[in-house]
C-alpha cells in the first residue's frame, strides 16, 4: 500500500483516541467479564485472545477503519493473487501457492504455478518415503539413516522449528539434524557420530550464494569424500534452491535438486522444498497436514471480516502497540518446550519483514515500524526476563502461547502447572498490584515500592489443542499474515531484506582482501590483533 499512513482520517482519530487516554487493563477486564469471549477469535483450532491488550471497542473500530483506509484486505488479496507485491525485487510473494490444492489456479506471468508446486511435493515425497522405508541407499549400498540440512535464516529456522515441534512424530531410527552457523563448531557437532555412508546432506539455499551455507556445504562434501572417496559423494548431496545452475556447478545432480521458486521469500519458505528435512522426519502425509493447516489460515485471512480475522486483528494491534503506544519490542513466550524455537523463527519473520525505514515507494516511514521481537519458552523465561516485563521501565507486549494436550506429560503432572503459569503471568501483567494491596498483604512499608506492580502490561494468549502438524501450520501462517498486515498499514515491503546486504558485502571484502585500505581504524586494529592471535 502506497500513500501516507498518518494523514488518513482513521490514523488521526486513533491519535486523538490515544491522547484521550485508555482505561487501564484492570478496569477494562473488571468492567467486562465477557471481554475474552467477545474479543477472542477461533482460527481453525487456534484460540486467539487479545482481551488483555490495551484496546477498547472504540480502538478496535478505529483500527478497522485504518485497515480500510490502508487497503489491508486488498493488499493481502494482491499477495494471494500473485501480483508483484514485492515491489523492490519485482516479484510476487506466493508462499500461499505452496499450500494450494492441485485444482486451484494461481498464475505468475500468466502461467499456473500450482502444478509445479505439486510436482515438487511429489518428488520430495518419493525421496522422503524411500529414506523412511530404507529403500534409499548410499554409494556403498548402506541405507540412508541420517539427513543433515544445511542452510541459514529462512532456509533453516522454519524447518528446525517444525522438526523440533513435531519430534513426537519422528521416527527414532532416522536422524534429522540442522547446521546453520558459519562457526565450524556447529557443523562439527551436527556431523558428530554420523557415518558418511549413511548420511544425506541437503544444501538449502534459495540464492545458492550464501557464504554460511556454501562454506558448510564444502566442508560437508569433504567429510563425505573422507569417508566415501571423491567419486562417490554425489549420491549423498541434495540441493534446494532457486538457482538450478549454481547447484549444478556445485556438482549436485539434477535429479537430486529441488526447485525453490523465486517468488517464495526465504522466511516464508517452510512449506516449500526447504521443508524436505521435515518431510523426512515426520513423513509425507504429516507434512501435507502441516500445509493443510497453513492453507486453512490462508482461506480465513482472505474471507473473515477485519475484526473477526485473527491474523489481521493481531497485525492491527501490533501497529497500535508499536506506532501509537510506542512499544519498542514484543516478547514471544511459548509455554511449550516443543515451541522453544518459535522466538528465533519469529525474529526473522517479523524483523526481516518489518525492520524497514522506507516505504514501498521509497519515502521515510512516518511512524515507528517493526518492533524488536524476542523471547524464550515459558517457564524458563519467567526465571530470566519476566522481572523486566513486570517491573521494568519499558512496557513489552507479550504473546503467551499454550498447548492443552502435549505429547509428553510424565505422570500427568506438568501440564496443569505449566498452563497455570501462563494464566498467572497474563493476569498479573495486566492487573499488577497496587501499593495499597501490597501493604494490605502485610508487606513492610519500606518494601511496598519494591513489591508494587504497575500492571497494564498487555498480552495476547494463543491456545492450541495439540501440537499436530496442522495446528503448527495454523500458528505459523497466522504469524505470516499478521506480519503482512502490519506492513500494509505502514506501507512497507515485507518481502525484501536489503538491510542485510551491506554487512554481507563488507564481510566478503574483508575476508578476501584483508589488507584493503578501505576499512576504518577499528577494523584494521581488530584484524591486526586477530592475525597476531592466529599467527598468520
Ligand atoms: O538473511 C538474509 C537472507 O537472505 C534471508 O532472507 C534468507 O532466508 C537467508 O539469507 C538465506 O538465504 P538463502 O536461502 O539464499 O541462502
Amino acid at each position: 500500500m502506497t500513500g501516507s499512513t498518518t494523514t488518513s482520517a482513521a490514523w488521526k482519530a486513533l491519535v486523538r483516541h490515544r491522547d484521550d487516554g485508555i482505561a487501564p487493563l484492570r478496569n477494562l477486564l473488571a468492567d467486562d467479564p465477557d471481554r475474552a469471549t467477545r474479543l477472542g477469535i477461533e482460527v481453525g483450532e487456534l484460540w486467539i485472545d487479545p482481551s488483555r491488550q490495551q484496546v477498547t471497542d472504540t480502538t478496535l473500530g478505529l483500527l478497522a477503519d485504518l485497515a480500510d483506509e490502508r487497503s489491508v484486505a486488498s493488499s493481502l488479496q494482491q499477495m494471494l493473487d500473485g501480483l508483484p507485491v514485492n515491489a523492490t525485487e519485482g516479484l510476487p510473494a506466493l508462499h500461499t501457492a505452496l499450500r494450494a490444492p492441485l485444482h486451484e489456479v494461481v498464475r505468475v506471468d500468466g502461467m499456473d504455478v500450482v502444478p509445479g508446486v505439486h510436482a515438487t511435493l511429489d518428488r520430495m515425497s518419493d525421496l522422503a518415503a524411500s529414506i523412511r522405508d530404507g529403500r534409499r541407499l548410499g554409494a556403498t549400498g548402506l541405507p540412508i539413516t541420517a539427513v543433515v540440512s544445511l542452510g541459514i535464516g529462512g532456509s533453516h529456522l522454519g524447518p528446525a522449528l517444525a522438526v523440533d515441534a513435531l519430534s513426537h512424530l519422528a521416527r527414532t531410527d532416522l536422524t534429522v539434524r540442522f547446521s546453520s552457523n558459519l562457526d565450524g563448531a556447529d557443523l562439527v557437532d551436527t556431523l558428530d557420530g554420523l557415518e558418511p555412508a549413511s548420511t544425506l546432506i541437503v544444501v538449502c539455499s534459495k540464492s545458492f550464494t550464501t557464504v554460511e551455507t556454501l562454506t558448510a556445504a564444502e566442508s560437508a562434501r569433504s567429510w563425505l569424500a573422507g569417508g566415501l572417496g571423491d567419486g562417490r559423494v554425489a549420491d549423498h548431496i541434495v540441493a534446494v534452491t532457486a538457482s538450478l545452475e549454481r547447484a549444478a556447478s556445485f556438482g549436485i545432480h539434477a535429479e537430486l535438486t529441488f526447485e525453490l521458486p523465486d517468488w517464495v521469500g526465504g522466511r516464508f519458505s517452510l512449506p516449500s522444498a526447504v521443508g524436505l528435512a521435515v518431510m523426512v522426519a515426520i513423513g509425507p502425509s504429516a507434512f501435507m497436514e502441516l500445509l493443510a493447516g497453513m492453507r486453512l489460515v490462508d482461506e480465513h485471512v482472505a474471507t473473515a471480516p477485519t475484526l473477526r480475522n485473527g491474523p489481521v486483528l493481531l497485525g492491527l494491534i501490533d501497529v497500535w502497540n508499536r506506532s501509537l503506544l510506542g512499544r519498542t519490542s514484543m516478547a514471544v513466550v511459548p509455554y511449550a518446550h516443543r515451541l522453544r524455537l518459535l522466538p528465533p523463527y519469529l525474529q526473522q519473520l517479523s524483523m526481516e519483514s518489518l525492520g524497514k525505514g522506507v516505504t514501498i515507494d521509497g519515502r521515510a516511514v512516518e511512524t515507528p515500524s517493526g518492533p524488536v521481537v524476542w523471547g524464550a519458552a515459558g517457564t524458563d523465561g519467567q526465571h530470566a526476563f519476566f522481572q523486566l516485563l513486570h517491573q521494568g521501565t519499558d512496557v513489552v507486549p507479550c504473546d503467551l502461547i499454550g498447548v492443552a494436550r502435549p505429547a509428553e506429560d510424565p505422570r500427568g503432572a506438568h501440564q496443569d502447572l505449566l498452563l497455570a503459569n501462563l494464566a498467572a503471568q497474563a493476569e498479573s501483567l495486566a492487573h499488577g498490584r497496587t501499593g495499597a494491596e501490597a501493604a494490605a498483604g502485610g508487606t513492610p512499608p519500606d518494601l511496598v515500592p519494591h513489591r508494587t506492580f504497575a500492571g497494564n502490561r498487555p498480552s495476547t494468549t494463543i491456545l492450541l489443542p495439540e501440537l499436530t502438524p496442522s495446528a503448527l501450520g495454523q500458528l505459523l501462517a497466522t504469524y505470516e499474515h499478521r506480519t503482512v498486515t502490519a506492513a500494509a498499514v505502514w506501507g512497507i515491503d515485507p518481502f525484501d531484506q536489503w538491510g542485510v546486504e551491506l554487512g554481507k558485502e563488507l564481510a566478503s571484502r574483508i575476508a578476501t582482501e584483508p589488507a584493503d585500505g578501505a576499512h576504518d581504524g577499528s577494523t584494521v586494529e581488530l584484524l591486526r590483533r586477530y592475525r597476531e592471535l592466529r599467527g598468520t
